[in-house]
């Protein structure tokens, strides 16, 4: 007798009371609030009427949902975009003392085929409520694709910068603006890397690096990621105030091997002293976004993930990790020390099934090896090593519901560098798991879905055995 399916709510991921979301949008810290906008159906589960809904944070791990932030009307939805605190109101929308944030994003007209072109609304009131500008749109090439406007100050030319893509042909355009109403065409990137469907949602980002300052450009591709649907892609370059170049000798690279990791922004603004920036992703996919098994709501956030560059075999690659914070969520704690497993072995599962795992692994013996995520009724999701491909990898061809989906089902990798040994740090949380392969020079983002609760951890082997080196379990509150 199996007990019945698990509540997939996740218990340290964002989520909407009810209702659908995707792709994260505005993110901003302003006065203490880190803010998440999101795009968000306020009349259903599944993509439709899509504004902005929004939740605030002051430590990017307890969210508080406020009220729909910017509604669709009956002719325009809004789509994707960012905000910024106008501190120095070139825009004129704050009253003495006052400080605007403005949001900027794509107004998608409802008609068939209908113009996509970007639009503007303030809030002088920490973004709790929000005023269309009156002379929208701010920037319109006249294109039925055109969108997902990035802007952010750009302090070494003193103007605010606009990413923004044409999804069609491959490109992102930037444009500059004095007042965050006329916007001037600086130039185009693109096309470039993977171009196998439209791209979607750019971000253009700085990141220290050896004393100066690198910059990275992320692109979604909504077709031809290397989870065989769609995920993201960056370019790590130079932006010199007009135009994104990379570095020579650098390809473009995936940001999440998974397939549940789209529409990745950073914030904007974060506080002095911030270790580099952050960013979050919507953990979900549209190919089956709207049959997953959620109810009342559908679509979570990633957990956020600090950024930096790292030079490994491969050349300059982003690094991800969870934000310091999350271990302070950490309660009841198992440790595996090191042994030999044969063929394999059961870890004392931890009550339910948020999780923190760090596990590291000697590289060699067994054809494959890793850890098998079960659920009582037999269904399970590998998270392993394959000694052949030299690769880490999600498997979730029998991780429970939704396994019989054309696109759910799978196995999905991320090459790992030759060395010695081999670091995992997962999350787990009912219905994810994230995989920081390496301290995060790969990661791997995976819905699964067991259908029968409770859940239990195993290490397992096939053709040979491996050296466990250490593996640390802990529960997240
Ligand atoms: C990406 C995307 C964006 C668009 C939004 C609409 O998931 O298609 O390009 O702005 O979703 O919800």
């Amino acid at each position: 007798m199996h007990d019945t399916a698990p509540a997939f709510r996740p218990g340290y991921h964002f989520t909407p009371r009810r209702n659908w979301i995707n792709d994260p949008n505005g993110l901003l810290w302003f006065d203490g609030e880190y803010h998440l906008f999101y795009q968000y159906n306020p009349n259903g589960v599944v993509w439709g009427d899509i504004g902005w809904g929004h939740a605030v944070s002051t430590d990017l791990q307890h969210w508080e949902e406020l009220p729909v932030a910017l509604h669709a009307d009956e002719h325009t939805m809004i789509y994707s975009g960012s905000a910024v605190a106008d501190t120095r109101n070139t825009s004129g929308f704050a009253g003495p003392g006052e400080t605007a944030l403005v949001a900027i994003y794509t107004a998608c007209r409802r008609n068939p085929g209908g113009l996509q072109n970007q639009h503007i609304a303030y809030s002088t009131d920490r973004g709790r409520t929000w005023t269309k500008y009156a002379h929208n749109p701010v920037l319109d090439l006249g294109m039925a694709e055109f969108r997902d406007p990035k802007v952010q100050w750009y302090a070494p030319g003193g103007f605010w910068l606009m990413a923004v893509v044409l999804p069609e042909l491959h490109r992102v355009a930037f444009f500059a603006s004095d007042d965050l109403k006329s916007w001037r065409h600086l130039s185009d990137f693109g096309p470039a890397g993977a171009t196998g469907g439209i791209w979607e949602c750019p971000d253009l980002f700085p990141v220290e690096w050896q004393g100066g300052t690198a910059w990275v450009l992320k692109v979604d591709v909504f077709d031809g990621h290397v989870s065989g649907s769609m995920g993201g892609q960056y370019f790590v370059g130079d932006f010199d105030g007009e135009r994104f170049t990379p570095y020579p000798g650098q390809p473009a690279r995936w940001s999440d091997h998974g397939a549940d990791f789209y529409a990745a922004l950073s914030w904007n603004g974060l506080p002095e002293g911030s270790a580099g920036p952050v960013w979050i992703g919507w953990m979900n996919n549209h190919r089956y976004a709207k049959d997953t098994p959620t109810l009342p709501w559908r679509g979570a956030m990633s957990q956020p993930r600090r950024l930096a560059l790292r030079r490994d075999a491969r050349g300059l690659v982003l690094a991800q990790a969870p934000l310091a914070q999350l271990a302070d969520r950490r309660t009841a704690h198992e440790h595996v020390p090191r042994m030999r497993v044969e063929n394999g072995a059961h870890v004392r599962p931890l009550a339910g099934m948020q999780w923190d795992i760090e596990v590291t692994f000697a590289l060699r013996d067994a054809a494959e090896f890793g850890l098998r995520l079960g659920d009582a009724g037999g269904d399970h999701t590998l998270i392993g090593y394959d000694g052949e491909s030299h690769t880490v990898f999600v498997d979730r061809s029998h991780s429970g519901l939704m396994t019989g989906h054309p696109d759910f089902a799978g196995r999905r990798a991320a090459p790992v560098d030759a060395a010695p040994e081999l670091h995992l740090r997962i999350l787990v949380d009912n219905c994810s798991v994230e995989v920081f392969v390496n301290h995060g020079a790969a990661v791997i983002t995976e819905l699964v879905f067991p259908a029968t609760a409770p859940a239990s951890l195993a290490l397992y082997a096939i053709q040979g055995g491996f050296d466990l080196l250490s593996l640390d379990l802990w529960q997240l509150a």
